[in-house]
Parts: C-alpha cells; sequence; structure tokens
C-alpha cells in the first residue's frame, strides 16, 4: 500500500459529517486560511481562472461551505453572472449568507440530492468538499446531473506531492502539525483536523479520480498541479450528445 495511502476508517455518515462541520464554523475561515498559510485563497482564484466563468449560464459551486469558491466566481464574473452556493450544513450556509451580503443565494442541500432539475448549470463546482460526501462517484454524478450537456464539472481537492523533499516534510506537517493548530485554534473539535488528513490519505488522487470523472459520464478531463501537487484542480465536460439522465 502507498506511503499515504493508509487504511483508515473514516465515518463519512452526513449528520457526522454535518455536525462536524457546525463544530468548527464559526473558525472555519480563521482555520482555512491560517493552516494553508493563505495559500487557498491563490487556489480559488486560480479555479476561477483555468475554468473561466461562463456568464451564458448559471455557475453552481455544491459543499460551498461558507462560500469562498462562490464569491470568487461572483467577483471573477464581474457582476455577469449568476452564482448560486449550496451546503448541507446549516451554519456554513449561515455564515456564508452573511459573508455574501446578498451578492449571490446560499441554500442548504445535500450534493447527493441536489434540488434543481437536470441541465441546469453551465458550471458546476466544488472545493475541498467532494473528499467529504459519502459516495464520491454519487456525488459527482448528480454534480454532472444538474450541469447543461457542454457545459463543465470542476473539483478543486488536497492532494499527496510527489516531488521530494517536500513529500515527507508535507506529510510530517499534515499528519502531525496540522492536527495540533486545528485542534488549538478551534478549541474543540478533534475530529475535524485528524479528520482531515485522514479523509485525504484515502481520497482518489489525479488518474484515479479522473476516472470517476470519465465513470459519472463527463468527458475530456484534465488535471492541473496546484502549489507543487498539495492541491489539484479536475474538470470535465459533459457531452453533448446526453444528459445523464439514464444513467443508473
Ligand atoms: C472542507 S469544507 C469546504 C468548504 C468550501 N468549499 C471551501 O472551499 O472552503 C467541506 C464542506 O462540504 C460540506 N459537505 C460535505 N458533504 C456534503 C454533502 N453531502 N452535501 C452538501 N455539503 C456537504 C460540509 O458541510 C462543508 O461545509
Amino acid at each position: 500500500m502507498p506511503e499515504n495511502k493508509p487504511n483508515l476508517p473514516l465515518d463519512k455518515n452526513a449528520s457526522s459529517i454535518q455536525a462536524m462541520f457546525a463544530d468548527i464554523a464559526p473558525r472555519y475561515d480563521l482555520l482555512n486560511h491560517l493552516l494553508s498559510m493563505n495559500v487557498d485563497r491563490y487556489w480559488r482564484w486560480r479555479t476561477t481562472h483555468l475554468v473561466p466563468p461562463n456568464p451564458s449560464g448559471m455557475h453552481l459551486d455544491v459543499c460551498t461551505g461558507t462560500g469562498d469558491l462562490a464569491l470568487a466566481y461572483h467577483r471573477a464574473g464581474k457582476g455577469a453572472l449568476r452564482v448560486v452556493a449550496t451546503d448541507f450544513c446549516a451554519p456554513m450556509v449561515k455564515r456564508g449568507h452573511e459573508k455574501a451580503a446578498g451578492k449571490l443565494p446560499f441554500l442548504v442541500a445535500d450534493t447527493m440530492r441536489l434540488p434543481f432539475p437536470t441541465n441546469m448549470f453551465q458550471t458546476v463546482t466544488v472545493a475541498f468538499g467532494l473528499r467529504n460526501v459519502s459516495n464520491t462517484l454519487a456525488g459527482l454524478r448528480e454534480m454532472a446531473r444538474v450541469c447543461r450537456p457542454g457545459g463543465t464539472v470542476a473539483v478543486l481537492e488536497f492532494t499527496t506531492p510527489q516531488m521530494w523533499p517536500l513529500r515527507p516534510f508535507y506529510l510530517w506537517y499534515f499528519r502531525t502539525i496540522l492536527p495540533l493548530i486545528g485542534r488549538w485554534v478551534s478549541g474543540s473539535s478533534d475530529f475535524a483536523y485528524s479528520y482531515l488528513p485522514a479523509s485525504v490519505a484515502t481520497f482518489p488522487e489525479r488518474e484515479a479520480l479522473a476516472a470517476i470523472f470519465n465513470e459519472a459520464g463527463l468527458t475530456s478531463t484534465t488535471w492541473r498541479s496546484l502549489t507543487f501537487g498539495i492541491a489539484t484542480l479536475y474538470w470535465g465536460r459533459k457531452p453533448t450528445d446526453q444528459s445523464l439522465e439514464q444513467q443508473p
């Protein structure tokens, strides 16, 4: 088994995930920026350049949390893009709604059962969220379902850098230092920041996630490593000759 793929038991039960994010919601943004040394802002900005806003249709950001990627698309769209943000954790959605100050709608919704008709959005994105959805393929299929034929589905996610000497340093930071800082700043959630390294370690990366894109019916899937492979942006296109409605 590869060094970064331990067989860890992970509780991705919806109510556990909701409770975990509800617990850290008040300090989520602070923790995010602190633990990533603010690089997370760059990753979201870069996402809006690699998968640019397309004002010919609406944009959906799922597992939006406090809405940073949705807001990045709103800024990138310069007022011409209609962005909708969804997440199933109400306290995260509440903070996103407050931050957005009416610029875009936030809805409480499960990514496994999005409350939208098929083929509604031009672009559907998720940042650091698909990893937490209990069934990766089902989540991606649901994102693809609500995407228009010819539209794009994009996933920004952590990956483990391959390059020496960054890789051993990263693994040490991610497994040892990050949970300590997470526990200290959040004041509570051991689970959230021990869960984070464990969930990254067991989530499919690069070719493996691209294969799941294909299984979800998306085509022309590609990915780009960001910051030496600490994060990766994947994106694929929904084919124009099918709506994915018929898929099991
Ligand atoms: C690590 S946060 C990412 C938030 C945000 N996208 C960002 O970039 O900071 C993961 C989010 O996914 C949400 N989430 C996990 N599973 C979900 C599901 N099945 N449906 C909707 N939201 C989900 C959690 O509530 C949490 O807000």
